[in-house]
């Protein structure tokens, strides 16, 4: 039995919702509002006792398990979920004890020294100046406590002391990164006369800290504990223990630079703000966020911001974003991958030479119409392009264009691409079909940044599209689906690896008690099982409203039936061109046979289960 399994015996879906979630009794069922959507009125939101699962048929349409629920409820990833989960099961989960007691306890420290810090910025008579220089910076007190800001003596050993009379040892918080050692090996305080700002991750464990100077001989400016087993500086968005929340209530995450500016922020009511630590935006960063929200808004300064809008910029947005890759049957010869960069990123345009702290202690009204107002990212490149160009003039007109249609190309959303074509016309005062021209003469030449990786992986048949592949993909990343398409028979595979393994797949399932995609790929012959393994690996990173799998996968069931009929329709009638008077008949009736089965086959396609539009936030 799998620690999943496991955990979802010793608990009850019943129990934990419960918790949080006001239930009453519904047939065999049970019936809330649901917490993941604002309704007043009706519960939508069910569970089910006997499949230990629920479903919101409302407005926000999802549902699951118990992980998915804590996921959802907690903002927290399925491993956090899990160990979550564990815990309340009694179960111990497979991990190293050793390093997990290491982690805990330098977390520990680090906590102990937040504290530490936040006492002697409270109380210490060397703070003075400290607590003098935060009121100038209009840090209130509310601030300060919930950020635990604190204050660093200037001293060689004040924290090392106070934390081995809490029982550390010397090497356990050199580790946590809390010391320096000179040339001699011998220790000291890594932070001395500092502002200290205590860094916690989204759990909101004690990872490291951020600390500025407070005088002008103290360098660097901000000085940051070293990564170590628990903090990785590129990976860490500081306030996102307070800002989780918020960010999903307000589908927005903000993003600044700098400590204070979140302070600020949060202090000032604007809590769906997190700072990254002085590095450029990374996948790591976006990938916590895009649980939350698929929209960020970059309040960078000037220069920043520039910098984003350069083509390096855009490539590394969409490729920190675009591991939601979703399949889309698009057509015959079409790919049955495709980047949905449904992320939407926006540049917030903030007044030359101002941080976010100053716009919002000056004006926080203001400093709401910058937010709202944020330019989108590629209307922002297209300011930023034009910017030094004199559109009055042919060569102008066609560096703009020259600029900007490799980008536009790359717009995979038909509209926004032909939106952006017409921006393009209408900044350099051009027919617009002479630009969708160029675009698709782009789009021939197959232009060297098209990212057509995922659509590489997965190679097309160039005449049709590849329904099978979708569909197994579909189905190996959730095989009781399988049930849904109880009427695809092997035959209706084409391609032969594709149909060995549907034909595996439908004999495993009739056989296992529970589907386990990895040991069925195992146990595919070597032939299908690099196909079986390539399909499992899309499987994985296909993102999908599990609500629409059902339907989706009777679609594509249906459609590779189609295609199967579509293709022995054109066969026949190219026989029937070819064939001898006697056999005409047969073949004619055989054309009618195979148009009815089409004309069925259309009207299942059409009538398959259509669910209620759901709304993804
Ligand atoms: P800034 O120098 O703009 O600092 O660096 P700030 O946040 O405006 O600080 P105040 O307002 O003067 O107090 C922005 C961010 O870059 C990182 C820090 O995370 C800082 O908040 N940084 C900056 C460093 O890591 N090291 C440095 O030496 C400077
Ligand atoms: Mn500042």
């Amino acid at each position: 039995m799998s620690v999943v399994d496991e955990i979802k015996q010793k608990l009850d879906i019943v129990d934990l919702v419960s918790q949080t979630v006001k239930l009453r009794k519904s047939g065999r069922s049970y019936a809330g509002l649901c917490p993941f959507h604002s309704n007043t009125r009706t519960p939508a939101f069910y569970l089910f006792p006997e499949t230990q699962t629920w479903h919101c048929f409302g407005a926000c349409g999802m549902g699951g398990d118990i992980f998915t629920f804590v996921m959802k409820r907690d903002n927290v990833d399925f491993g956090d979920a899990m160990r979550m989960l564990a815990e309340r099961a009694g179960v111990t989960l497979h991990r190293d004890p050793q390093q997990d007691s290491n982690t805990k306890r330098l977390i520990e420290i680090n906590r102990t020294a937040a504290e530490y810090y936040h006492y002697q910025l409270k109380h210490h008579a060397e703070a003075e100046r400290v607590r003098t220089y935060l009121g100038k910076r209009q840090i209130n007190a509310w601030a300060i406590d919930s950020f635990e800001i604190g204050y660093a003596l200037n001293s060689y050993n004040a924290l090392l002391e106070h934390l081995r009379s809490k029982g550390f040892s010397v090497s356990e918080i050199e580790s946590a990164g809390l010391l320096v050692s000179n040339e001699e090996g011998r220790v000291r305080d890594r932070f001395r006369g500092r502002l200290m700002f205590p860094i916690r991750n989204r759990r909101g464990e004690y990872t490291a800290f951020g600390a500025r100077a407070m005088s002008d001989d103290q360098q660097p400016k901000y000085l940051n504990s070293p990564d170590s087993p628990i903090f990785s500086k590129s990976d860490t968005l500081y306030g996102l223990d307070a800002a989780k929340n918020p960010i999903r209530e307000a589908n927005l995450a903000v993003l600044v630079e700098g400590y204070t500016d979140v302070v600020v922020a949060h202090q000032a009511g604007f809590k769906n703000v997190v700072a990254s630590l002085g590095t450029a935006l990374t996948e790591k960063q976006l990938s916590q966020l895009s649980r939350l929200t698929k929209r960020y808004a970059l309040a960078l300064d000037a220069d920043e911001a520039g910098a984003a809008a350069t083509e390096r910029g855009l490539n590394l947005a969409r490729q920190a974003l675009s591991y939601k890759n979703a399949p889309v049957p698009v057509g015959p010869g079409l790919i049955v991958f495709k980047e949905r960069l449904d992320a939407e990123l926006l540049i917030v345009e903030m007044p030359p030479g101002r941080d976010p702290d100053e716009v919002i202690l000056q004006d926080p009204e203001a400093w709401r119409v910058l937010v709202s107002s944020a330019t989108p990212l590629l209307d922002y490149y297209f300011n930023v392009q034009a910017r030094d160009l004199d559109l009055t003039t042919a060569q102008g007109k066609s560096e703009l264009a020259k600029r900007l249609l490799p980008i536009i190309a790359q717009v995979k959303d038909n509209m926004q691409r032909e939106h952006y074509a017409q921006e393009l016309a209408r900044r350099t005062r051009s027919d617009e079909r002479m630009i969708l021209e160029q675009l698709s003469a782009l789009d021939k030449s197959d232009a060297p940044m098209r990212v057509k990786q995922s659509a590489r992986e997965l190679p097309t048949k160039p005449t049709a599209a590849r329904y099978d592949e979708y569909l197994l993909v579909l189905a190996l990343r959730d095989p009781t689906l399988l049930a849904e398409i109880e009427f695809l028979r092997a035959d209706d595979f084409d391609q032969p690896d594709t149909r060995a393994i549907y034909d595996a797949m439908l004999e495993y399932n009739a056989r296992a008690v529970a589907f386990d995609v990895d040991e069925f790929i195992e146990g595919l012959d070597e032939i299908a099982r690099d196909a079986g393994e390539r399909l499992r690996e899309a499987s994985k990173r296909i993102q999908f409203n599990p609500n629409e799998a059902p339907r989706e996968l009777k679609a594509a069931a249906y459609r590779l039936r189609l295609q199967r009929y579509q293709t022995e329709l054109t066969q026949l009638r190219y026989l029937l061109t070819e064939a001898p008077q006697d056999e005409q008949q047969e073949l004619t009736r055989r054309v009618f046979q195979v148009s009815g089965l089409v004309a069925q086959t259309k009207r299942a396609l059409d009538a398959r289960t259509v669910p209620k539009p759901t709304s993804q936030r």
